[in-house]
């Protein structure tokens, strides 16, 4: 192993040296368009995915090697710092965080090496693999190990993505960097892309959401206090792939934006504004891939964890107009009851500094081997870094994240089809399920009452069967955005939901239509109960187990999640 990690280390420096001319975005659009200059509240560009660097396109094809490591890029323009990424080199390009990209049916066949200084693993969330593939915590692998990956990819088309899951350390390695998007298409999502004329990175774009605090050097600090670990860890900003501020170039056709909330605890309310206009736009997806047709939407929640996927014309706009995505403000309610009094739409002035044990990702490989030998693995080193002084909204204030300048007007001619999938309905309804309660003790967040420990399984499920479940979130609470391994659902009925959510209902079962198709994590508001139809089916022998959990990853590290058995 101490070979393998001197290797590592190495390799990991020399890549380093080569890195220095790799662009982190790609270049304008055109060459003869007349310079632009942004307005100052979006100055930097959005960062696209291209044919390398950070989340360069990588098609998997043959094995390919992922390594989880620390590395040094500029999220602030002009201050390098070093966060963690997942990398891949092949074919003389190096790709991180690198937009994975397959078809329906294709196989994964990776090799994970670790090389930060602590046990982690990856899980590839939404996708259906068997338990040894999942990247459940207790598969997870310390610092200068391997774990290997070798499933096939029957999921639809849709917008994965994929993130450590080592217990207690999730929130901590996915708010320093490590985490990606996971494409899986097929030939309806060909045919959507073929009809709109849609090309990934440039008219058809992921949009990955982390709100983040970050101090005067352009470090990311995690720093959370014991509330925050109760509440979740929010940013002062909120980065659009990983760009602070950013600002989109655009033509007067259609944009596919492909959302995903990437961040650890912070809940989205969507929508694109001419300034006080909103403008309607179509939801074509979300979590699981394409919905039946499109639907109009204004506005959606956007909990940790899910994907929308939208479809945004802007054939109407004069060039020379901006349109922001906004997210709206909504009310959090935090009711959990003890401290802290997040109740109070003022706590949005809560402080981020935090003297002492804030992490931030200079704990990965470190200083050069010689100086490091005899360090212990598995701690997270490093001085604190300096505290974040901005105000951190609180949970539901409203914030503006990104701007889209309409430059040059084109001919575009196409129509969004009026079909795009087929969902076949799992007949089931609300009557008798099984009853999973998120609630808490001592600010202690449990689902039917039990934290996580890694040999219990609280929940069994025979395979093939196929189970109603209702997820009742107690009225004094927080929203949960609830969460199944290894398998989607579709969302039955909402019930008892606050305003702001039924406010947003297209049918009598109170589903927002983020709530249609199929899906792998679905927001749970205080009071309010969820139901879900879940067919056990799949195609793994042998007992499988996977895990449900709340995706506010602090919630998560502090234990609220349980494993799920399928007896196979
Ligand atoms: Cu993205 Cu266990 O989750
Ligand atoms: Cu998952
Ligand atoms: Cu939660």
């Amino acid at each position: 192993m101490t070979s393998r990690r001197t290797v590592l280390i190495a390799g990991a420096a020399g890549a380093a040296a080569l890195a220095g001319g790799i662009g982190w975005w790609r270049a304008p659009p055109s060459a003869h368009e007349p310079p632009f200059t942004p307005d100052a509240a979006f100055p930097n560009p959005l960062r696209l995915p291209g044919g390398d660097g950070l989340y360069g396109i990588f098609d998997i094809g043959n094995h390919f090697t992922i390594v989880g490591k620390p590395v040094t890029e500029a999220i602030v323009p002009g201050k390098p710092v070093t966060l963690l990424a997942y990398e891949i080199e092949a074919d003389g390009k190096r790709y991180r965080n690198p937009l994975l990209r397959m078809k329906t049916g294709g196989m994964v066949r990776a090799k994970f090496w670790n090389a930060l200084e602590e046990t982690s693993i990856i899980h590839w969330h939404g996708l259906i693999v068997d338990s040894n593939n999942d990247g459940h915590p207790h598969y997870a692998v310390g610092g200068g190990e391997i774990y290997e990956y070798d499933f096939p990819v029957p999921n639809r088309a849709a917008t994965y993505w994929y993130h450590p899951h080592p217990h207690h350390l999730t929130g901590k390695q996915v708010y320093l960097g490590l985490g990606g998007v996971f494409i899986v298409e097929d030939d309806e999502e060909l045919a959507l892309q073929k009809a709109l004329d849609l090309a990934l990175g440039v008219t058809d774009i992921p949009l990955v959401l982390h709100d983040r605090r970050i101090n005067e050097k352009g470090e990311l600090v995690f720093a959370p206090t014991d509330d925050e670990k109760a509440d979740g860890f929010l940013g002062e900003q909120v980065l659009v792939n990983w760009t602070p501020k950013p600002y989109l170039e655009a033509t007067t056709r259609i944009y596919r934006f492909r959302v995903l909330n990437a961040s650890n605890a912070r809940v989205y309310k969507l929508a694109f504004k001419s300034g006080e206009h909103t403008l309607p736009h179509q939801l074509i997806g979300n979590d699981g891939g394409l919905l039946e047709a499109p639907r109009e939407v204004r506005e959606l929640f956007v909990s940790p964890a899910e994907r929308i996927d939208v479809l945004l014309d802007l054939r109407a706009q004069p060039p020379g107009s901006a349109i922001t995505l906004h997210s709206l403000a909504f009310d959090a309610m935090e009711h959990q009851g003890g401290p802290p009094a997040a109740d109070t739409p003022t706590a949005a002035a809560r402080p981020s500094a935090h003297a002492g044990h804030g992490a931030h990702a200079s704990y990965g490989a470190g200083p050069p081997a010689d100086q490091n030998a005899a360090a212990p693995v598995a701690t997270a080193v490093a001085p604190a870094p300096a505290p974040v002084t901005r105000a951190v909204p609180a949970l539901g204030v409203a914030m503006e994240l990104m701007r889209i300048h309409v430059r040059r007007k084109v001919a575009f001619n196409r129509a969004v089809p009026e079909k795009l999938s087929r969902i076949m309905p799992i007949a089931a309804n609300c009557g008798t399920a099984r009853i999973i309660t998120l609630d808490h003790v001592k600010m202690v967040w449990r689902i039917n009452g039990h934290t996580y420990a890694h040999e219990t399984t609280p929940i069994t499920v025979k395979r093939g069967a196929v189970e109603v479940w209702e997820i009742k979130n107690v009225p004094a609470s927080m929203p949960h955005p609830f969460h199944i391994h290894g398998f989607q659902f579709q969302v039955l009925e909402r019930k008892h939901s606050p305003e702001q959510q039924k406010a947003l209902a297209i049918n009598d079962k109170g589903l927002a239509a983020s709530d249609l198709g199929w899906k792998d994590t679905v927001l749970v508001w205080p009071g309010e109960s969820v139901c879900i139809v879940i067919d056990f089916s799949h195609p793994f022998y042998g007992n499988q187990v996977y895990m449900i959990h709340c995706h506010n990853l602090e919630h998560e590290d502090q234990g609220m999640m349980l494993n799920l058995r399928i007896e196979g």
